[in-house]
């Protein structure tokens, strides 16, 4: 059965500085706000795969319509950190599909917060209620895996803190305003 409700809340939470932060999943109305908040992250040129390109709609709402049918699938669990209306942060936990059935028991991890909202414990809370969330509604997922610029202090004490263990460097792997870093690639078992 299906244990995706559009819009649906799963926790809340209050930030260091006392904003008042919901975690919820996804609804076909947040499209318009996920693609203005994208490229907002992409425009910023950060420690992700974005690095200023502008992202049409139509890729945002295949991306959307996509995350939709793999939660229905019990393959993805995607939720938007809100603070009222506006759409401050996104986490996903996606089963790898790399390595066909060799690889379906592990899962991929990204998450994202808008600038004004880092630093504020949001995304530890944001990431620890997402591993639950993943943990409990993906089927057989056993290890969550990510990557990161080697660069990337505050994701790496994150990821650290939520009990993640470096397992491979990729040396100059990936271009960051112009130099060249290494992507770490970080594992959690569940
Ligand atoms: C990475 C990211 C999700 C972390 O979320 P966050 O809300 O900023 O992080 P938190 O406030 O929960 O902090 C987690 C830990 O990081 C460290 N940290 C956070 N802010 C820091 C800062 N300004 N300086 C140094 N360390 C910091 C601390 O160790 C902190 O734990 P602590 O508060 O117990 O000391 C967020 O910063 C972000 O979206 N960054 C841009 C996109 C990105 O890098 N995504 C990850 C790609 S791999």
């Amino acid at each position: 059965m299906s244990f995706f409700v559009p819009g649906k809340n799963v926790s809340q939470f209050s930030s260091k500085n006392g904003l008042d932060i919901v975690l919820r999943y996804p609804k076909w109305e947040d499209l318009q706000p996920l693609w203005l908040y994208m490229n907002t992250l992409s425009r910023e040129d950060t420690f992700l795969a974005l690095s200023g390109e502008s992202l049409d709609i139509q890729s945002q709402a295949e991306w959307l319509a996509g995350r939709f049918v793999q939660m229905e699938m019990r393959n993805s669990v995607v939720l938007l950190a809100m603070q009222g209306e506006d759409v401050i942060g996104v986490c996903n936990i996606d089963r790898n599909f790399n390595n066909r059935s060799r690889g379906l028991h592990v899962a991929n991890f990204g998450i994202s917060l808008a600038s004004a909202y880092r630093s504020q414990g949001i995304g530890h809370f944001f990431a620890r209620q997402s591993i639950l969330e993943a943990k409990q509604k993906l089927n057989d997922i056993t290890r969550i895996q990510l990557t990161l610029f080697s660069q990337n202090q505050i994701a790496y004490k994150l990821y650290q803190k939520l009990g993640f263990k470096i397992c491979g460097q990729n040396p100059e792997a990936l271009l960051y305003r112009g130099n060249f870093q290494d992507e770490i690639l970080m594992s959690l078992k569940i």
